[in-house]
């Protein structure tokens, strides 16, 4: 499965990927506020070869996908979007892009084009992603989607020995049409 916008082609991840996704998972500017940091190439391997059999169709369960610029393919970042257990429930994502590639609106188009598969073909009601409140690159992102802060929580995550605030934004699919305008 291969979605497509104006600058990317978001697809499976490849072993050939490896070095470049470490390379920027493992940069600590990427690393600082996410959960999973490869220590080694190895990692990074293991991680895309985790994902060989992964489909967006299976439920309670997280899908991988590249982001690659269409025009030279060069592999710039990640997207994985968790999918619930029972279709009602929420899907959540996450985004990574490589610091060469940030600020550029890369993100913003990638996250674009999972929504609309989401809220189009896969008739999710509500999509919402979990952020350290410092994470403010992020936070930006999520509002330039029309994302709506729904929660902050204190202290209710220990990520790699430190406890850390875990904050909410949610869409809703009704909502998506009307922000996805203004994009
Ligand atoms: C979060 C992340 C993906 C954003 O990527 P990006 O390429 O900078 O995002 P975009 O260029 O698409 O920008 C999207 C919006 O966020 C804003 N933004 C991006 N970085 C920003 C920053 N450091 N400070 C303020 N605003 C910022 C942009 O201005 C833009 O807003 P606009 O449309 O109103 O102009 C990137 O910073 C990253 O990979 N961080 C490390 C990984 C991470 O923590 N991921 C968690 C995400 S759930």
């Amino acid at each position: 499965m291969e979605w497509v916008t104006t600058r990317l082609r978001l697809d499976a991840l490849r072993e050939s990927d490896a070095d470049v996704l470490f390379q920027y998972r493992a940069d600590p500017s990427v690393a600082r506020y996410q959960g999973w940091c490869p220590a080694t190439r190895e990692d990074a391997l293991d991680f895309i070869r985790s994902q060989r059999d992964a489909s967006i169709d299976t439920r309670d369960s997280w899908f991988q996908r590249a982001i690659r610029l269409s025009s030279d393919n060069a592999l710039i970042g990640d997207l994985g979007v968790h999918v619930p257990a029972h279709p009602e429930d929420s899907y959540e994502f996450g985004i990574t892009v490589a610091p060469s590639h940030q600020g550029k609106g890369l993100a913003r188009e990638a996250v674009q084009a999972l929504f609309d598969v989401l809220f189009g073909s896969l008739g999710a009601h509500r999509v919402h992603a979990s952020i350290d409140p410092r994470n403010l690159a992020s936070a930006a992102l999520l509002r330039s989607l029309g994302m709506r802060q729904e929660a902050h929580f204190r202290e209710s995550l220990k990520v790699r020995g430190e406890w850390v605030d875990d904050v909410i934004f949610a869409l809703l699919a009704r909502e998506w049409p009307a922000a996805n305008m203004h994009g």
